[in-house]
């Protein structure tokens, strides 16, 4: 059985960290009525008109009533009040969780979900002047949202063709980290087949590219649980895309961790004082031409920058990806438009390097005062890169070297 697994579902994640509303709000802009007249100065962008529609487009998936995020930005009422808030979020490119530098390496994506410059300037000037909603009639229809507990491919791929489901856990109000690895007894192998961190959507695979399940295969899960101050039972889903039956993909991608971290894998070394920042870098020879296809940097609380550099053979240095503002709740899995993505030679040198804050500065330090090494818990640190890794054959690199050689 050939298999496409590209999305993820982790509703074990999401019970830790949220209740479930099912109301959706479907204001219409008519509920709105009691504030026409305050209306933006001519020029000046209005809710209504500029800024209702990037919220549509680029927040409400999160931001509206029974969805992941803290608070509603749907209507006017529920907006006004974060106008600053918002303001500094986009400005510091922090919302929406896409947090990949925009001048380093590659720059095309298949989940981009960021804002335009030109769509960051439109709300801090709708923020500078007063965040006025303007004329109502120009708020554009609500937006019908899907069932909030939908995969997040669907909308993409339509429903999974395989759901494995983990047998359920219940985790303790208060407790040291579990590692709680159940076997599900649908499918059996030792490969990693993928991995899933907080604020990840999914996997998403180039064309005629897969994971493959042989016939019989089982999913061994390692499902990291942290307590979070009330008792909760839930269980992990996996959602899989399979290619129709009798088309197998020419390439098979493997997932790998590239570190950042030196040593074995039993004693990686990262040693960050209290009161510091700190760095560690590590390097993995690619013994076989290969296609990168995503970026997701790896890192705990402490975690700040992750850059991915591939140093070639004929010594030159390429920047694939870079992230400079990581935030320990959003490992965004950034997924390379196929005609973007890095394609490597035989013998190519991937160096990751990787920062951490362990000051006061950094909102998600729970003790700047700890010193903190490796390890497996939330509270210990850990560095890498996870990429889906493509191998092809020399003849097939040299072929796209060929293509992509610049024109003189
Ligand atoms: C993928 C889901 C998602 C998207 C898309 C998203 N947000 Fe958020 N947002 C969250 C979550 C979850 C939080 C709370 C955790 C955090 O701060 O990272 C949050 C926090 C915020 C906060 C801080 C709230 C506070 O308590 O101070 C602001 C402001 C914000 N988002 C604005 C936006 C805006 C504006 C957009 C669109 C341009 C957006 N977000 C898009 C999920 C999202």
């Amino acid at each position: 059985m050939d298999c496409n697994h590209r999305a993820y579902r982790n509703s074990a994640m999401a019970a830790l960290s949220l209740s479930v509303l099912l109301t959706l709000p479907a204001l219409s802009p008519g509920a709105e009525s009691s504030n026409k007249g305050i209306a933006g100065p001519a020029g000046q962008p209005t809710f209504a008109r500029h800024i209702a529609p990037i919220l549509q487009a680029k927040c409400q998936e999160c931001h509206r009533n029974g969805s992941l995020a803290p608070m509603s930005l749907v209507t006017y009422q529920e907006t006004r009040p974060w106008a600053k808030a918002i303001k500094e979020r986009v400005i510091q490119r922090q919302m929406p969780p896409w947090h990949i530098d925009k001048t380093v390496g590659v720059q095309r994506f298949k989940n981009d979900t960021s804002l335009t410059d030109e769509q960051i300037n439109t709300i801090a000037r709708w923020v500078d002047s007063g965040a006025p909603l303007g004329d109502p009639k120009d708020m554009p229809p609500a937006i019908h949202w899907p069932e909030t507990n939908d995969w997040q491919a669907a909308e993409k791929l339509g429903q999974p063709d395989l759901i494995v489901k983990s047998e359920p856990y219940t985790m303790a109000a208060h407790h040291q980290d579990v590692w709680w690895r159940p076997i599900s007894d649908k499918l059996r192998g030792r490969a990693m087949l993928m991995e899933w961190a907080i604020g990840k959507g999914y996997d998403l695979y180039h064309p005629n590219t897969g994971k493959l399940l042989l016939p019989g295969s089982q999913i061994s899960w390692d499902i990291h649980i942290h307590a979070v101050g009330a008792e909760i039972r839930d269980n992990v889903e996996l959602g899989i895309w399979l290619y129709p039956k009798g088309k197998a993909p020419k390439y098979r991608t493997y997932l790998t961790a590239f570190q950042a971290v030196k040593g074995s894998p039993r004693k990686r070394e990262v040693d960050i004082p209290p009161n510091s920042i700190a760095e560690s870098q590590n390097f993995t020879v690619l013994k076989q031409a290969a296609i990168l296809e995503n970026f997701q940097p790896h890192m705990h609380l402490r975690g700040k920058a992750m850059a991915v550099e591939a140093v070639l053979p004929d010594g030159t240095t390429q920047a694939i990806s870079y992230v400079g503002n990581f935030n320990f709740n959003w490992m965004t899995n950034y997924i390379y438009e196929e005609d973007a993505a890095p394609v490597l030679p035989k013998g190519t040198v991937i160096r990751v390097t990787a920062w951490y804050d362990n000051t006061h500065a950094n909102p998600n330090n729970p003790d700047p005062d700890q010193w903190v090494g490796f390890g497996d818990r939330t509270v210990d640190e850990m560095g890498h890169a996870w990429m889906n890794v493509t191998y092809i054959s020399d003849e097939e690199y040299s072929a796209w070297a060929a293509r992509r050689k610049p024109t003189p």
